[in-house]
């Protein structure tokens, strides 16, 4: 037998056990074993009856990601070879679920004679969420037990559905209500006598309005889908399912999954999946690193940003205490945190109880006192060294020994910030994205001195409050608004040579990003940046930046919160409005400062703004400040808006080909400002190589 089953047999019933923790994915050693198993219960006379289940926590989970492109994924015994082979078994076959069966481990169960199973297991069709379809006959046998539109409804939403509401459909033959394998060999006692064995494939469907029914759904999922091909796919093959014969169904669900499995749309959502992964390994802090008990919480500064990150804690049910100087800027953060979480309940996301129970969980205070026993403290106080210095010490004196002190600077030097208190190795940056408690993204910013605990503690917290952790070295901006510095300005430079916002944000949105660039400003807040800048040209005199975003803000014009911005806003209203004033302006600058204004396409307009991302992140991978191209990607996607179906500027870099932005990058090079057109020297390199970033 193979080391991924067990094989064992009693009074006329075997049974065979996946075991590939932790969700008995179907590796090839999975599936060679159930080959195998088979083969043994249908030699040995004694057995009548066979029973498939899985160790652990799962049934099955479905295929094995550790085997994700490499050849074991289509080793034959394939999934489809192991499904065919019990369905044409000629003893009788269970399954018998429970926990989690999702995928191909579904599709398995659905290949069986017969399926019993335990109330509360977990039953889905995710593929969907990987960009692709169920390729291994479900799309054809799930609508068979359970009729079409549920089974539509489970392939094209991925989501799982638990095993008792299928209680009486032909999915499940017995829902078992006490322990799964003896009731399953009951079951298999009672049943194995029976002949014909019933199949799965050989059930009629039933639906005689199909047609106007797979209309409405056409529409209603083409709606929702968008920019990825896969639910129209998968709804395809459901209509395949009633129109065509079993297996010209099958065969073109095959098609269907070929086509998808190469489609960038998928290849951007499992790059995304595997990501996320990568995102929380960090080279030389190994994953046994020893962590430290995060039970409490502190968060010094009631602002934007405080209230924030303090819902964070609550929703993961840690107390969190909120420090502020004054009353007033205390009860007005704590109002906010409250006024969120009502909304959360009226619209029906948040039950009267959890409501209580989250406010409950977060207290104000006005004195250090109150915090000095908390296992992590985040500072989100102003944006200036001098307030940080006061906070730093002060929280040096009083934390706890082994508490950790995080701040949430966004541009500060953190190792600057970590040197204000003798304990730099507890000190770590964690850079929220705004609105805190509803941002995926969470930079990890690794000090110089940050301890290897302090960091697996910190990326450990951030799956807990179910951030995306991404770990950044210390450098201006760390991985995120680094890169959007040289969009920004690219985006400026665009202004000045012919361009108007509506022209930029239009093309920027029609790539997919959620905002453009000036209608992300207007909600951001160009007083931010401009702060930003001004400290900069004084730091680095010789900066080159369009001053469109200067004189806007001279203008007063800081965006939604003063009614105006890059564009108009009226009363109550977030739609933009062109601006006359403003495109005047802009107009005038461009006169101002000799330029030619000139009509820019839509591609220029994308490739500037995203190529200047990629060359950037050339330099942050360089530098060692990203780890790794995927973490750079799964910033943009979980905290700039970059379209999910590319995946992140550099997988899309990646698929444009890196010679190609090279290419590009050097035609921009001739034009105006063309000093920042120099491709980084990996960039460079990897693009003379042929070779890619992910
Ligand atoms: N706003 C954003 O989008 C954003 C995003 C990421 C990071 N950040 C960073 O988060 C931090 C806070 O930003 P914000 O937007 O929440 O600012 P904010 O001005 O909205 O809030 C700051 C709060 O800190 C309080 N405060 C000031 N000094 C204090 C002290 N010594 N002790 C206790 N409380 C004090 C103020 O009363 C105020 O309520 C900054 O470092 C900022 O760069 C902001």
């Amino acid at each position: 037998m193979s080391e991924f089953t067990t094989y064992s047999s009693d009074g006329g019933v075997a049974v065979i056990t996946m075991n590939n923790p932790p969700v008995n994915g179907l590796g090839f050693g999975v599936r060679k074993g159930l080959i195998e198993g088979l083969k043994k219960a249908l030699d040995d006379k004694s057995v009548k009856a066979i029973v498939v289940t899985g160790s652990g926590k799962a049934f099955s989970g479905g295929a094995d990601i550790k085997e994700f492109n490499t050849p074991k994924m289509s080793a034959e015994p394939s999934l489809h070879a192991v499904i065919a082979a019990i369905e044409s078994a000629e003893k009788p076959v269970i399954a018998a679920v429970h926990s989690v069966a999702m995928g191909g481990g579904l599709e398995l169960a659905l290949g069986c004679h017969y399926r019993v199973a335990v109330p509360g297991a977990q039953i889905a069709l995710p593929e969907v969420k990987l960009g692709l379809l169920p390729g291994a006959g479900g799309t054809q046998r799930l609508p068979r037990v359970i009729g079409v539109e549920p089974a539509l409804n489970m392939i094209v939403s991925g989501n799982p559905v638990p095993s008792e509401k299928f209680a009486n459909t032909k999915l499940f033959d017995e829902l078992i209500q006490g322990e799964l394998i003896p009731g399953a060999i009951a079951f298999a006692k009672k049943i194995a006598d029976q002949r014909p064995l019933p199949k799965v494939r050989d059930l009629k469907i039933d639906y005689p309005n199909h047609e106007a029914f797979f209309q409405f759904a056409r529409n209603t999922v083409g709606a929702v889908a968008r920019n990825f091909p896969a639910p129209m796919k998968c709804l395809e093959c459901v209509a395949a399912a009633v129109t065509m014969k079993f297996e010209d169904g099958v065969k073109f669900e095959r098609e269907q999954f070929a086509y998808l499995v190469q489609t960038t749309e998928s290849k951007a959502l499992r790059h995304a999946f595997f990501g996320e992964r990568a995102a929380s390994k960090i080279p030389d802090v190994p994953e046994d690193t020893p962590t430290r008990t995060i039970k409490s919480a502190a968060v010094v500064g009631a602002g934007t940003m405080g209230g924030g990150i303090a819902m964070n804690f609550a929703n993961a049910g840690i107390p969190v205490t909120v420090l502020e100087t004054k009353q007033e800027a205390l009860d007005k953060g704590l109002a906010t945190v409250r006024k969120n979480y009502e909304n959360s309940m009226k619209k029906g996301r948040l039950t009267p109880d959890k409501f209580e129970q989250r406010v409950g969980l977060i207290k104000g205070t006005l004195t250090y006192d109150d915090i000095k026993n908390a296992d992590i403290v985040i500072e989100a106080v102003f944006e200036e060294m001098g307030v940080k210095e006061m906070v730093f010490k002060k929280l040096d004196e009083v934390m706890k020994p082994g508490a950790i002190l995080a701040s949430n600077t966004s541009t500060l030097d953190v190792n600057k910030i970590a040197a204000f208190t003798k304990r730099p190795q507890d000190v770590i940056g964690t850079h929220f994205f705004s609105p805190a408690n509803v941002m995926k993204l969470l930079e990890v910013v690794r000090g110089a001195k940050t301890g290897k605990d302090v960091l697996a503690t910190t990326m450990a917290l951030s799956k807990k409050i179910k951030k995306t952790g991404v770990v950044s070295g210390v450098c201006d901006g760390f991985i995120g608004n680094r890169m959007i510095e040289q969009y920004s300005r690219q985006a400026g430079f665009l202004l000045e040579e012919g361009c108007l916002p509506e022209q930029v944000d239009k093309a920027v949105e029609k790539f997919g990003f959620a905002m453009g660039p000036f209608r992300m400003g207007d909600l951001a807040g160009n007083d931010i940046g401009w702060a930003i800048r001004k400290r900069r040209y004084a730091e680095r005199p010789n900066m080159v930046y369009s001053k469109t975003a200067d004189l806007l803000c001279e203008m007063g014009r800081f965006g939604q919160k003063t009614g105006a911005g890059w564009y108009d806003y009226k009363p109550g209203d977030r739609r933009p409005n062109p601006s006359s004033l403003v495109n005047d302006m802009i107009v005038k600058h461009s006169k101002d400062i000799g330029v030619e204004r000139r009509k820019i396409g839509d591609q220029e307009i994308v490739e500037r703004l995203v190529y200047a991302l990629v060359n950037e992140a050339a330099y942050i991978l360089e530098e060692g400040i990203a780890q790794r191209a995927s973490d750079v990607d799964m910033v943009y996607l979980t905290g700039y808006g970059f379209p999910l179906y590319r995946g992140g500027p550099m997988l899309y870099a990646d698929t444009v080909g890196l010679s190609n932005v090279v290419s590009a990058m050097e035609k921009y090079a001739k034009g105006r400002n063309g000093q920042f057109w120099k491709p980084a020297p990996l960039l460079a390199k990897l693009a003379a190589e042929g070779k890619t970033f992910n």
